[in-house]
């Protein structure tokens, strides 16, 4: 283990190291997964309001208020502010966040982390469980999102309230954003409601370390994905700015295992959606870590329009910055697989690209 961790540190100081080694190989899966010409032009539904309702049913045609906005540029629309989302099964070990303080620097600095059993900085879990102990609930908006509570399965009235050991229950979800509330001197870029925190934005890097062990219930599978905050701030299952494909604002399965006809519980595909419309890793998947973790890590780049997924073997979760170089090293590693996201093309599937949502709660 030492010797690994030294090798990890070396490729820090090394500007010319150009290629992490610490990309996972395996003979029969994907450990590399890389999306180029990410951004553009375009458009989505934003939410401006969420009418509530009167009990005991919503009989607001239009309670789900949208209007067209225009975005553009690199990786648009995942420069906005991100969320992560987790579902069950799953164990979750340790979670860092590196961001440049812009998209120039040759620095990477670590914003925000977690580690299970221990502390977190500038990192809160929420989950959908709004209208009690946080968070609200209405007829027309159902819930929105609460702070979750020690054990991933219920909502607690303040953020990280206890120590969380990182054990997700199969069927539940959690999702991080950062310390940093919404609120009228911290606003957020779009409408909110209930408990909403500022996600990150413009360049970033997550790693998350995790397992997702055998499903007792083979219909509950878990999964690992990037939401526009916008997307959680009104109401991850409802009235928000999502959509799969056009006018969407924006989602990264990273990792997601789905239960269906024809699907392999072993394996966990990726797919990308925005307004450009969706592409996915096709034909190819991570291996689902069944037995033990394996750590995910994901580069959202503005600089280059670029969004890297990869496995690594290990990840020094105590280094507080990785080099610009580094960052590159993964973005450029070769043995991977490319996918163009420059078009609405849709790749040869496993299964109808619109269709695994379906097969996760109520998405
Ligand atoms: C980018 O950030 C670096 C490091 O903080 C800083 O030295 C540089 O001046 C910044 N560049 C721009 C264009 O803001
Ligand atoms: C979290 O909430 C669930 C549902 O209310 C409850 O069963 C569980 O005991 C709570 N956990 C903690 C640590 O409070
Ligand atoms: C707004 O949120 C910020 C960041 O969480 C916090 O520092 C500040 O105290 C809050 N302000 C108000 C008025 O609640």
């Amino acid at each position: 283990m030492f010797s690994t961790l030294v090798a990890v540190s070396t490729l820090l100081v090394g500007a010319n190291a150009l290629t992490p080694n610490n990309i996972m190989r395996r003979d029969n899966s994907l450990t590399s997964l890389k999306y180029t010409s990410v951004g553009g032009s375009g458009s989505y539904n934003k939410v401006t309001d969420l009418v509530p309702g009167d009990w005991p049913s919503c009989t607001v045609s239009d309670y789900c208020q949208t209007e067209s906005v225009t975005v553009s540029g690199n990786i648009a629309p995942f420069a906005e502010e991100l969320t992560v989302a987790f579902r069950g099964p799953m164990t979750i070990s340790n979670i860092a966040v590196y961001q440049p303080s812009n998209s120039s620097a040759a620095t990477w600095s670590q914003v925000s982390s977690w580690t299970a059993g221990g502390a977190a900085n500038n990192l809160v879990f929420m989950n959908n469980k709004g209208g009690g102990l946080s968070g609200e609930w209405s007829v027309c908006g159902g819930a929105s999102q609460s702070y979750a509570n020690g054990t991933w399965d219920g909502a607690a009235a303040s953020p990280m309230d206890s120590v969380m050991d990182g054990n997700l229950p199969a069927g539940e979800e959690v999702n991080i954003v950062t310390g940093n509330a919404c609120n009228s001197t911290n606003a957020c870029s779009a409408f909110t409601r209930g408990t909403a925190n500022h996600g990150w934005a413009d360049s970033k890097m997550f790693v998350v370390t995790a397992q997702m062990p055998d499903s007792s219930d083979a219909s509950q599978v878990p999964a690992i994905w990037a939401l526009n905050a916008q997307v959680v701030w009104a109401a991850q299952y409802g009235c928000n700015c999502r959509n799969e494909g056009p006018v969407g604002c924006g989602e990264l399965d990273i990792a997601e295992v789905l239960y269906g006809t024809g699907d392999d519980p072993t394996a966990a595909i990726s797919e990308i959606y925005s307004f450009k419309g969706a592409t996915g890793s096709g034909a190819s998947a991570f291996a689902r870590p069944v037995d033990s973790p394996t750590t995910f890590a994901v580069v959202f780049d503005e600089s280059s329009d670029q969004i890297s997924i990869q496995e690594l073997t290990e990840w020094d979760y105590t280094q507080t910055a990785v080099t610009r170089s580094i960052v590159s090293g993964y973005l450029d590693a070769s043995g991977g697989e490319t996918v163009s996201f420059s078009s609405n093309s849709r790749r040869a599937d496993k299964r109808s690209i619109f269709g695994a949502h379906h097969r996760r709660r109520n998405h």
